[in-house]
């Protein structure tokens, strides 16, 4: 479904990105593994519309969305959680969970009408909170009041709440303790089980090992070794990210 070739990505003389090819399949869950700067974010980042490659090409159901924006990418059914979140922190969740699919309308509208559309964001969302067993104290609070764990579960939630075909999760347990990371991980078993694509950023190899499919290392911006995250393969996965074993990109 997701096919990425020979994706380069330079920012002034670093090269972030050096040629990196994968596939992911509909109801796959791959697991980006690498150390700090190997390039994960930057590739995610390029799928999702943020950065654009200096060469490569990326393909969703063979449709070309190298040169899309984050927004087009969006429209197709691509939901991303950035390790910065990105929420808009002024707001309340169901006017982030909106952002940028309002439902209230253009200003121009009678105001009556625009609070109940409002209204019936902040419904829709309490529903969508629901039923991903989120919970959250004040739904009317603004996200920068929330604890890091509140935000984190916003964020995943939205994603999940708005994909259709694939779900990036940059590092999304990195604020959670042991239940709202479980929970976080429920949710990507979820999304597998409705042929949703997942790619998961995470550190933690106990959390690649019980959703992953299959985890890709990148090292220095290069794809240096795949295989299935299991607990016999832990060591040569290690020996990937650290660059322990001398391999060469794949
Ligand atoms: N916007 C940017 N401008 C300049 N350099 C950047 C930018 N984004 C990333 N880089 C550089 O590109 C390299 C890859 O960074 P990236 O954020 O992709 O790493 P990462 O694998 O996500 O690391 P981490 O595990 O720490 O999140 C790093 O050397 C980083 O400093
Ligand atoms: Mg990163």
């Amino acid at each position: 479904m997701l096919r990425v070739r020979a994706a380069c990505k330079r920012f002034g003389a670093v090269i972030a990105l050096d040629g990196v090819t994968f596939d992911v399949a509909p109801g796959e869950v791959l697991a980006l593994l690498g150390d700090n700067g190997a390039g994960k974010s930057t590739l995610i980042k390029a799928i999702s519309g943020v950065h654009r490659l200096d060469s490569g090409s990326i393909t969703l159901d063979g449709i070309d969305i190298s040169a899309a924006n984050a927004m087009a990418v969006r429209a197709y059914g691509v939901e991303t959680v950035y390790q910065d979140l990105a929420l808009f922190d002024n707001l309340d969740p169901a006017a982030n969970f909106f952002a940028g699919r309002e439902l209230a309308g253009p200003s121009w509208l009678p105001r009556g009408l625009r609070v109940m559309r409002r209204r019936k964001m902040a419904v829709r969302t309490r529903e969508l909170l629901d039923r991903l067993e989120v919970t959250l104290p004040d739904l009317e609070a603004m996200v920068a009041l929330m604890s890091g764990g509140q935000r984190q579960a916003v964020a995943v939630a939205r994603a999940v709440a708005f994909s259709s075909r694939l779900v990036i999760l940059d590092e999304p347990t990195a604020a959670l303790g042991l239940r709202e990371s479980a929970r976080v991980l429920d949710l990507v078993r979820r999304l597998k089980d409705d042929g949703v694509a997942v790619i998961l950023i995470s550190h933690s190899m106990d959390h690649v090992m019980a959703v992953a499919d299959r985890a890709l290392v990148l090292r220095r911006g290069r794809a240096v070794g795949a295989t299935v995250p299991t607990p016999d393969n832990h060591e040569q996965l290690v020996a990937w990210i650290v660059g322990a074993d001398g391999s060469r990109a794949i």
